[in-house]
């Protein structure tokens, strides 16, 4: 099956709270915008303005519902944006699990991100407990629906579904079964043919071309594999050739 060509394909390098990588200035660098799809680096915020220079699209990997105020520590959507990124992780699964974001709080976050002109990546997934007692489906439908009425009025956030067990873990769930997972988050979805669900968990320049010759893999969200710019390069032009 044909990927929809309203379904601009997505590559995220999400290098959490790490170094910029060697290689992300370069004119080959392969963390610059690309043609045909959208490559956007999560940097850690301190390196967000050296790689303003750069011509690279940035997120942020987190950012407070709230404009300003008393929040030590913390950093505004209003802020990211001021601070030339165009994206923003909502709900990543190491934020809902280390400083315990409800999906409440990762709904008035996604509203705020929506209302800076960000486009947020709304991350969901189970965790190894819920998968083993054959609660995934269940789970994915209540981070969903707490977002429903948002998605509906916004149908630019994308859509990452990246199991907690298969982060940074190596392990990784096999294509098949993240397309038919796809299939049911895309199911539940205000917008489903035109909302870009991408996969993120351990992905590679390995297990890559399995995943995005998918259907309904509109790209990944890509965490360690992301850190090196010669694995960046060879997952980038598996998606791009994939999506050609
Ligand atoms: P990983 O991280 O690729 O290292 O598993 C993915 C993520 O956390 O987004």
């Amino acid at each position: 099956m044909m990927r929809l060509m309203s379904r601009r394909p997505f590559l995220g390098a999400n290098w959490k709270m790490n170094p910029i990588p060697d290689g992300a200035f370069t004119s080959e660098s392969p963390y610059r915008r690309a043609k045909n799809l959208d490559v956007v680096v999560f940097p850690s915020l301190l390196d967000l303005q050296a790689l303003q220079s750069a011509d690279i699209a940035l997120g942020g990997q987190w950012g407070h519902e709230n404009d300003t105020g008393a929040a030590t520590g913390d950093i505004s959507m209003m802020q990211l944006k001021t601070h030339g990124c165009s994206f923003v992780l909502c709900g990543h699964s190491e934020r809902r699990e280390h400083h315990h974001e409800t999906d409440v709080r990762i709904r008035a976050m996604l509203l705020s991100a929506l209302r800076h002109g960000l486009t947020p990546l709304l991350c969901i997934g189970e965790t190894a407990v819920e998968k083993a007692e054959g609660r995934t489906e269940e789970i994915l439908k209540t981070q969903l629906s707490t977002v429903s009425d948002v998605l509906k009025q916004d149908p630019s956030t994308v859509i990452a579904y990246e199991p907690r067990w298969a982060i940074g873990t190596g392990k990784t769930p096999t294509a098949m079964d993240v397309q038919s997972l796809h299939t049911f988050i895309r199911s539940l979805l205000p917008h489903p043919e035109s909302t870009r669900i991408v996969y993120g968990g351990s992905l590679s320049s390995k297990n890559a071309s399995e995943f995005f010759s998918q259907p309904d893999i509109d790209g990944g969200l890509i965490g360690a594999s992301s850190l090196s710019a010669s694995e960046m390069r060879s997952i980038r032009s598996i998606l791009e050739n994939v999506s050609r």
